[in-house]
């Protein structure tokens, strides 16, 4: 494997009394995206405000292409772009002097600044709404400005805190689709945070699990699924169902087949779902047995999240 692009060694971070991250290690391979999720107050944030240089660790390293956070913070901030979980866009101004002024911050000259507006204009859809003030943005409108902050000087590596936050499902597909051009036609590395199974099955190659400054597991959103085990076949039918039952129990496939005499709902964890189902249907009317209703349940990154945090996600 070649050399992280963002690579994090046992990070800690305390404030006072509140440990936010208490040893966190991270490996981000170049061009692809890594999703942090985790709940309020897991120590996303400020896991991307120490690789972006805003505050320094109490202990352990940071690296972004080969740079480190601390002593070579310059050289990390010209190549790496950030957005905000908290819109600190100037309200007062419209888009694009907003993207105009943070050109001018890395000291980009007019005719970059403005080749580079137009570009970003066109990724983001804002029409002619740049040359309007922030203040009359809808939500996703300024968090696709905000996008567009944050790639305005060209990075290699972006930095996403929440790049969703607050926007209904329409306004957050869009924000998706940017993000995955990115990482598609432009190579960039993406870190973002989310606490939205959602998003973190929907972009990242890979997903580290956060909690109270622990990653507690990390894989890709399929290996995470996978390590919970089974899908769930429920069935319920009429007539007698003994053969099927009796059919199906030795199937290879089959890790365990549970029987309500309460509800008469028959349960077979499988493999896959998906690809077995045919055949499980067919056992069933091969016996006798007429199956009424079936329902393939895959288990979610919602389910890892429980699994190894114990507890639901959404906390808020
Ligand atoms: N400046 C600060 N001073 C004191 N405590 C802080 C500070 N910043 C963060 N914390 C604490 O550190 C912990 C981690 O906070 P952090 O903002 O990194 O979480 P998060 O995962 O980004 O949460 P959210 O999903 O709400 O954005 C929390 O307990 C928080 O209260
Ligand atoms: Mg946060």
């Amino acid at each position: 494997m070649t050399e992280p692009m963002i690579k994090a060694c046992g990070l800690i971070k305390r404030y006072g009394e509140v440990t936010a991250l208490d040893g966190v290690d991270l490996q981000v391979q170049g061009g692809t995206v890594y999703a942090l999720l985790g709940p309020n107050g897991a120590g996303k944030t400020t896991m991307i405000n120490i690789l972006t240089t805003l505050i320094e660790p109490t202990a352990g390293d940071g690296f972004i292409a080969g740079n480190h956070v601390v002593r070579e913070a310059e050289a990390v901030r010209r190549i790496i772009g950030v957005t905000f979980q908290d819109l600190v866009l100037d309200r007062g101004l419209t888009g694009r002097q907003v993207l105009d002024i943070h050109g001018r911050l890395y000291h980009q000259s007019r005719e970059v600044r403005r080749r580079r507006i137009e570009e970003l204009i066109e990724l983001i859809q804002l029409g002619d709404a740049i040359d309007r003030n922030v203040r009359t943005y809808s939500g996703g409108m300024q968090r696709r400005l905000e996008l567009a902050r944050g790639l305005m000087t060209n990075p290699q590596i972006i930095f996403l805190d929440e790049p969703t936050q607050g926007l209904d499902p329409q306004n957050r597909a869009a924000i998706w689709d940017y993000i995955r051009s990115l990482r598609h036609e432009q190579g960039l590395t993406v870190l973002l945070t989310t606490h939205f199974m959602e998003e973190a099955e929907a972009l990242a190659d890979m997903v580290g699990i956060i909690d109270h400054g622990h990653k507690v597991i990390e894989g890709t959103p399929k290996e995470l699924v996978a390590s919970i085990g089974a899908d769930v076949i429920s069935i319920t039918g009429t007539g007698d169902n003994s053969h099927f039952l009796q059919r199906i129990q030795n199937l290879s496939y089959i890790d365990q087949i549970s029987h309500s005499n309460h509800d008469g709902v028959i349960q077979i964890g499988v493999d896959n779902g998906a690809r077995r189902i045919a055949e499980i249907v067919s056992y069933a009317g091969g016996n006798g047995y007429v199956i009424e209703d079936i329902v393939v349940a895959r288990p979610s990154l919602g389910d890892v999240f429980l699994k190894y945090t114990g507890r639901a996600l959404r906390d808020k």
